[in-house]
């Protein structure tokens, strides 16, 4: 195709502001998609990202629009992941295309990861539509949402397309935008090919499938490929196009975005950004890259039951084939066996993992507290990296600690600035900025990763009816006052409930700690002490009182059966039980302990 008749565009949004339904009538407007194929939101492909109706992998689909001035052009829309865990597969993907369409909701306005997307759409040199969606509400404020904008983000919003996505107001005039407020790509036919590896994923029945960007150059079916990072050599076995569904093509040349699959064995042999060029003729010069993802987030996945650990082994290894931001390795707990360390880009990436290991293959888990990545600096001079709390050694020989910070940028309307700017004073927050956008403040906090991770995104969304939203940056590492809080029930310490706290705080956690736990766990014949503690000093402390009678006592003499029911059915209770010496914890005890308030 040639150049000028091609445009590649993404979507940047807030969450909820409306792209996957604007994406989807993109799709149906041109016709991309039979109508009978038609089903809503057609990028979201998992189940997971339709029920909860966020878009976690980046896809991609080619629309071919007949515009106005009689030429057809060629769409390529990479649909990006709007939520904060995903911000690098946001960028990277930028990286491909030329231009953005910036929704924002027009009854909401500017909100937190509207402006993280919109910047790295700037810092990509993309050119920027506006697009204002839902204005069939009554509480679209059109000329509002403009002047913020204009405000906030520092683009010139006046010819904004305003459009309902949902009723198909105003689409036509986001395609003829695209086409005439858009560049068109650049790129050299007869120079040697240079692609770029956009993303990869696995596949059933195709195995890896490769998402490139070719810059110059034509690739073709057949062709022998290098990747210039990793080296490995590959002969192309197919080549096509998303519509969203796969269509072979023969070639893909210059401003054009497809796949490949390649007898490539595994994604993690792919490298993001890396360059693809011809083994026997090869490009002067490899495009930068980019730096990987790596997860920030870590916790234990155990089975409850532990006959289900070769098929949590099985789901995991599935699992990291097509995440290569999902790492694993083996773990023991003396309380609950045998299970993994899984290491995530953030709280949504584990809760994603965790819901698809429970219902792809129907395995219940316990979770862990999550946990950050600790620096440990010791006493002679080593260093080491502490992923699990379980793993802290003794005090005495440690010289300080030092944490993962994060710059986050908070969006709230005024009413609840009070409410916002005393949560982040309460996880130790550092104020960087404050700054008004009409009605709304917007706050800037320097942040321990560590009180993030616990529930800071429920809180905020409690304390503001849901109003604030919140994006975050990593910013590097920062020593404090940091000890290993463990939990002992029954004088048994639960190695799973043990976590890193701020030594001011250790003593409120253990306290909330040991009283929900004295809720959570179900009387046992004999008293249960129940107890925090940093090292050999118990800080709290709470006595779970002894049952009165046996359960079986109500069934008065004879009657066997009734008795063997009673405890049949006691047994399918316990199933989400876990055996801590002589006590049984219920599943729930460990996911609720570490809730906050
Ligand atoms: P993520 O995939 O989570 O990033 O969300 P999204 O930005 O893709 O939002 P989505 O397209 O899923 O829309 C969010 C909600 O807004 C859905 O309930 C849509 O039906 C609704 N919605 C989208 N566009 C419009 C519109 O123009 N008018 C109205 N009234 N509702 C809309």
């Amino acid at each position: 195709t040639d150049l000028a008749h091609i445009r590649n565009f993404s979507i940047v949004a807030h969450i909820d502001h409306g792209k996957s339904t604007l994406a989807d009538r993109l799709i149906q407007l041109t016709g991309t998609v039979a109508e009978r194929d038609m089903k809503a939101q057609m990028l979201d492909s998992m189940d997971i990202e339709r029920e909860r109706g966020i878009t976690i992998k980046a896809n991609t689909v080619r629309i071919e629009y007949p515009a106005k001035d009689g030429q057809t052009y060629i769409l390529n829309l990479i649909d990006t992941p709007g939520h904060v865990d995903f911000a690098y597969e946001v960028s990277r993907s930028m990286q491909a295309v030329e231009g953005s369409l910036l929704v924002v909701d027009a009854s909401q306005g500017v909100e937190a990861q509207t402006l993280a997307n919109v910047y790295q759409a700037i810092d990509a040199d993309h050119e920027i539509v506006p697009v204002l969606n839902k204005i069939d509400l009554p509480a679209a404020d059109v000329q509002r949402v403009s002047e913020q904008i204009e405000d906030v983000i520092g683009i010139d919003a006046s010819d904004a397309v305003q459009i309902s996505a949902k009723t198909g107001l105003g689409i036509p005039e986001v395609l003829e935008a695209i086409v005439a407020r858009l560049p068109a790509p650049k790129g050299d036919r007869d120079a040697p090919l240079k692609a770029m590896l956009v993303d990869s994923w696995y596949d059933s029945y195709l195995g890896v499938v490769v998402m490139i960007r070719v810059i110059d150059g034509v690739i073709r079916k057949g062709d022998q490929v290098k990747m210039m990072q990793t080296g490995a050599k590959y002969g192309i076995d197919k080549l096509a196009v998303l519509k969203p569904q796969m269509v072979d093509i023969k070639e893909l040349g210059p401003g054009e975005i497809g796949i490949l699959t390649a007898s490539i064995k595994q994604v993690r042999d792919t490298k993001v950004g890396d360059t693809i060029t011809h083994e026997k003729k090869p490009c002067a010069k490899p495009l930068p890259g980019f730096a990987p993802s790596v997860p920030v987030v870590f916790c234990g996945l155990f089975p409850v039951d532990s006959n289900d650990f070769e098929d949590l082994r099985d789901a995991i290894e599935k699992l990291a084939l097509n995440d290569a931001s999902f790492t694993y390795e083996m773990e023991t707990s003396a309380a609950l066996g045998f299970g993994f360390r899984c290491g995530f880009l953030g709280l949504l990436h584990l809760e994603v993992i965790r819901d698809r290991i429970e219902r792809e293959y129907d395995i219940d888990l316990i979770t862990t507290a999550p946990s950050v990545i600790y620096d440990v600096f010791m006493r002679d001079g080593s260093k080491i990296k502490l992923h699990n709390p379980a793993d802290m050694p003794d005090m005495s020989l440690v010289d300080h600690i030092e944490e993962p910070r994060i710059k986050a940028t908070i969006l709230v309307p005024d009413e609840y600035l009070g409410d916002i700017l005393k949560l982040c004073q309460d996880r130790r927050g550092v104020q960087l900025d404050l700054t008004y956008a009409g009605s709304r403040a917007m706050v800037v906090y320097d942040l321990p990763l560590n009180e993030v991770v616990f529930d800071f995104y429920d809180r905020l969304k409690s304390v503001t009816k849901g109003y604030a939203s919140f994006d975050y940056q990593m910013i590097g590492y920062a020593a404090d006052a940091l000890v290993k809080m463990s939990i002992l029930v029954n004088d048994e310490p639960v190695d799973a409930l043990s976590m890193m706290v701020h030594r001011d705080r250790a003593e409120t956690r253990g306290r909330a700690m040991v009283e929900k736990l004295k809720e959570l766990i179900p009387r046992h014949m004999f008293k249960i002490p129940i107890q925090a503690a940093i090292g050999g000093r118990v800080i709290a402390r709470e006595t779970l009182s002894a049952m009165r009678k046996d359960v079986t006592a109500k069934c008065y003499g004879g009657d066997a059966s009734r008795k063997r029911k009673l405890l049949d059915k006691q047994k399918a209770g316990k199933k989400k039980m876990r055996q801590f010496g002589k006590v049984e914890i219920p599943q729930e005890a460990f996911i609720n302990a570490l809730k906050m308030d």
